[in-house]
């Protein structure tokens, strides 16, 4: 059994429902999935024994929120190179942020990215069977990636 890390940002609940689908679906691929929010995550040591990471943050004023930016700067120390790797968020209208998050995960850090691409969800739909289904697809998909 391998371990995905799932951290996150949510103002208002929305990602963070999508964290817990996301868990969900890594678990039905037979994998652990362990959630953090990102105040939780205070040095890139607690980055440290995960197989694969999946990064949440919903999209504010069409961009990531600062502190999942400075999130990224700390885990660039982590060497996450190679390491399976996707995106996640909540969205109304642009949905920038994961799209943002998975490229610095695909370019910068050099990880093993899902062919999924980000997810992005419509925060209308989480509520629904169609984005917990979703939500428990693409954690599905990471954790076979693993294997
Ligand atoms: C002030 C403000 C700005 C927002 N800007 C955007 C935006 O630029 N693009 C977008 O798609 N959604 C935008 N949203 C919508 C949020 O992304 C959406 O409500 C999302 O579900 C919030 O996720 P959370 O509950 O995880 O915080 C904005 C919401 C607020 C309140």
């Amino acid at each position: 059994m391998k371990n995905i890390l799932i951290a996150y940002y949510s103002r208002t609940g929305n990602t963070e429902k999508m964290a817990e689908y996301i868990a969900e679906g890594v678990r039905f691929s037979g994998n652990n999935a362990e959630i953090k929010k990102l105040s939780e995550i205070k040095s890139e040591k607690n980055l440290d024994g995960y197989d694969g990471y999946v990064f949440g943050c919903p999209t504010y004023h069409r961009d990531m929120t600062e502190n999942m930016k400075t999130f990224l700067f700390l885990a660039e120390k982590a060497n996450l190179e190679g390491k399976v790797g996707g995106a996640f968020g909540a969205y109304t209208h642009s949905g920038d942020a994961p799209k943002y998050i998975f490229d610095t995960m695909q370019h910068v850090f050099k990880m093993d990215m899902t062919q999924l691409g980000s997810l992005l969800l419509e925060e209308k739909i989480i509520g629904l069977s169609e984005g917990l289904r979703t939500c428990q697809d693409y954690g599905k998909v990471l954790g076979e990636k693993l294997k």
